[in-house]
């Protein structure tokens, strides 16, 4: 299958070539489920098709399969207005409901045809293909205007480039939902928590959030699924909502296996019950079934509300219930203060798990929910990881109950807790001596994203603060490691470890040193807009309200905050002592040349945490090296990012190139030191070798002929069934 190199073949040719093999592999593998080569052999065509692609960028393609591996480039999310409006469904939770829709519309068009379908709990998602290419996906936005998100759409793998088959009308759209497998989606918030991230609460944000992402290599390694349900255009093959679907099921769209043609109620019925226990075996997220009038001809007849077509309905399941009593309210305070309650709970099973706590948000929720200690309340798991408190059995409440009394004081420090104007939550102001808010401070800063100070994981944090060696983020600049060595569970080596990545954290550059202090509401991309409009730390601590708001993203919620970190005595003495200990207290200039890697060839592999490829690029070039796209006996250095490619990192390693990582990089440009890099060369081998990578694709530019709405007579007529 692999189709050796034919010599015969032109390197346009064997481009072609490959991208049809690897289209067909890529379509047996993720639509048949039934793969024809194996993931070596996939790989190996990939990469080549990959370098002969490096090689050749006059031939690039977006639609090319190396597509599927994303892009650093960032995406932009042009609105773009919908050919035709993008409905909702009229949806349901009651069975006489359901069936008195489908009473009408027999009565309507005299006797039907139904399909019924899984409602899939993902993200809507409208693709457009002209001449058997994906030309762009839209999302659905309001309605009207979505988001194209082409670039991330590609790699979707089951969402197919090019399609198969010679009966597809030249021009189509179809509607579909992207979801994320249950598999995905713990893998995703399993390394989330492992980076002190907010998890997602459930499979659907996680795949409306991954659409959304600025880079397409994230959400390429991020396992979205696409399954599509609705097809329209000109001169389709069909005239059937069935038939359309599997005329598209054979050009290599992904549809579902659950449908099925229904006659009347009780076949409805035993399709709903089926799936209603089914579908808790299935891998994806469902939230029902939806039913669909089959006949094209029949469904104009029925036409639409403003809303929603009359032709089909949701019905949704329940969410899964149990009731259970309510022990206690606890309070758990985060590293901003904000105080968050927590109702402890008699376990109960759920949905194939015992619960045993729920979130209850806030002081709000409590009151309106009327929640008391004693009470039997019900607990429902809606598709979110934690599950959440409906209501109250009040025929069930203990006689003498009381209002809950929302604290007063944080059950930490003691301190009097404070609401701030136009928000829920409340908080504890103590921000030096209380013991969660020190430590939560502290662990946010060692986090990969932020200082990335490895070998303190929340544990040693932890014994530090017990032992008295740290109660503040600066304090982590005064270790030595004679101090940390005698702690349990501490040897010399993880103290010399721990204090070693403690120095190399002086090189993170300034806008992660500024996401690092946990300013409230500054996260990682506003500390990213930050460091970019004012450039240095100083110049953000000097900005008035009004300059602060001049930065993008930052709004007046946001520029309050900053303004009262930097008022704090305590964090001005904090940042003094950052700045001797040598923190990046400026953004480094983009580009300055220099004559640092004059007569080095480097080759870029992996993604990386500060820059893009094509900015390492340019810093390359800008230091008078040179960027080569494979390893060969003439590279200098292999710059390895996180999930380099195996091949390219093998490669590396038997022809004894040296492999640096970023911040080596960064200190090769700063102190024009070429030779004294090694420490930091074995580091980068060590994360290198550690990932399967998805490999690099070329950065694809979003189409350019695609057509705006006004296409006039090309417009599907017959068709607009959506
Ligand atoms: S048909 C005119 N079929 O449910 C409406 N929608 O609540 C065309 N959905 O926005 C949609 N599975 O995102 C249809 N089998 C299915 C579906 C489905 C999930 C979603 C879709 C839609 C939402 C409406």
């Amino acid at each position: 299958m692999t189709g050796r190199y034919n010599p015969v073949m032109t390197e346009e040719q064997r481009i072609k070539d490959l991208r049809q093999r690897l289209n067909y592999c890529n379509y047996r593998y993720y639509i048949e489920t039934d793969p024809v080569v194996s993931d070596f052999e996939f790989d190996t065509m990939l990469r080549e098709l990959q370098d002969l692609e490096a090689a050749h960028p006059e031939l690039a393609d977006p639609n090319s399969p190396t597509a599927r591996v994303g892009s650093d480039v960032t995406n932009e999310f042009r609105s773009v207005e919908h050919t035709f409006p993008m409905l909702s469904l009229s949806n349901t939770y009651s069975l006489d409901e359901l069936h008195e829709w489908i009473d009408r519309v027999e009565k309507e068009i005299g006797g039907s045809e139904f399909v019924c379908e899984l409602k899939f709990d993902g993200t809507a998602i409208s693709l457009t293909y002209e001449h058997g290419r994906l030309l762009r996906a839209v999302t659905r936005g309001d309605g009207t205007r979505g988001d194209d998100v082409t670039e991330n759409v590609r790699t979707i793998r089951t969402v197919p480039l090019m399609l198969t088959g010679d009966d597809y009308p030249d021009f189509f759209e179809i509607r579909g939902e992207v979801f994320m497998p249950y598999t995905s989606f713990d893998r995703l918030n399993a390394e989330r928590e492992n980076n002190g991230e907010p998890l997602f609460a459930n499979p659907r944000n996680a795949a409306a959030g991954t659409l959304k992402q600025q880079s397409s290599q994230v959400v390429a390694r991020r396992g979205l699924d696409c399954t599509l349900y609705q097809l329209a255009g000109d001169n389709l093959p069909c005239d059937s909502h069935w038939g359309s679907l599997e005329a598209a099921r054979r050009w290599g769209f992904k549809i579902s296996d659950a449908m099925s043609v229904c006659r009347n109620t009780e076949q409805i019925d035993e399709y709903i019950s089926h799936w209603d226990t089914a579908r808790k075996a299935l891998p994806f997220p469902t939230d029902g079934v939806v039913i669909k009038v089959n006949r094209f001809s029949d469904r104009r007849a029925l036409g639409f509300t403003a809303k929603a077509p009359k032709w089909a309905v949701a019905y949704k399941f329940k969410a899964e219930q149990a009731v259970t009593r309510l022990l206690k309210v606890t309070y758990q305070v985060g590293r901003t203060g904000a105080i968050t309650p927590v109702a402890n709970l008699e376990p109960v099973l759920l949905a194939g798990t015992t619960v045993k706590r729920a979130t209850l948000h806030n002081a709000d929720q409590i009151a309106a929910l009327d929640l008391r200690e004693g009470d039997m309340v019900y607990v429902e798991k809606g598709g979110e990881i934690i599950p959440k408190i409906t209501g109250v059995d009040l025929t069930q409440r203990p006689a003498g109950s009381r209002p809950l009394e929302y604290i007063t004081e944080c059950p930490e420090c003691h301190s009097p807790l404070v609401r701030y104007e136009g928000e829920a939550k409340h908080y504890c102001p103590n921000q030096s001596h209380c013991r969660p808010q020190i430590l939560g401070r502290i662990i946010h800063f060692i986090r990969r994203k932020a200082m990335n100070i490895d070998g303190l994981g929340e544990e040693t944090v932890e014994l530090l603060f017990e032992n008295g060696l740290v109660g503040c983020i600066a304090d982590l600049y005064d270790l030595k490691a004679e101090q940390l060595a005698v702690l349990p569970r501490l040897g010399e080596k993880s103290a010399e470890n721990i204090i070693t990545s403690i120095r190399h954290s002086t090189e993170v550059p300034f806008h992660r040193v500024l996401f690092a202090l946990g300013i409230r509401f500054v996260g990682e991309t506003t500390a990213k807009y930050l460091a970019a409009h004012f450039r240095s730390l100083d110049a953000v601590m000097a900005a008035s309200r009004e300059e602060l708001i001049e930065a993008e993203e930052v709004g007046e919620k946001i520029a309050d905050s900053i303004l009262d970190y930097f008022a704090d005595e305590q964090n001005r003495e904090i940042i003094e002592r950052l700045r001797a200990a040598g923190l990046q207290f400026e953004a480094r200039q983009q580009t300055p040349a220099s004559e640092a890697l004059r007569g080095l060839s480097i080759v870029i592999s992996g993604s990386f945490r500060d820059h893009s490829r094509d900015e390492l690029k340019a810093m390359i070039e800008a230091h008078g090296g040179k960027n080569l796209a494979a390893v060969s006996a003439n590279t200098s250095y292999l710059l390895a990012g996180d999930k380099i490619g195996p091949a390219k990192l093998q490669k590396a390693q038997k022809l004894g190139i040296r492999i640096i990582s970023e911040d080596d990089f960064h200190r090769m440009i700063a102190d024009n030191m070429i030779g004294g890099i090694a420490e930091g060369a074995a580091n980068a081998a060590d994360t290198a070798a550690g990932g399967s990578a998805p490999p690099q694709g070329p950065q694809s530019e979003p189409p350019q002929n695609a057509p705006d709405s006004g296409r006039g007579g090309e417009q599907p007529q017959q068709g607009t069934l959506f």
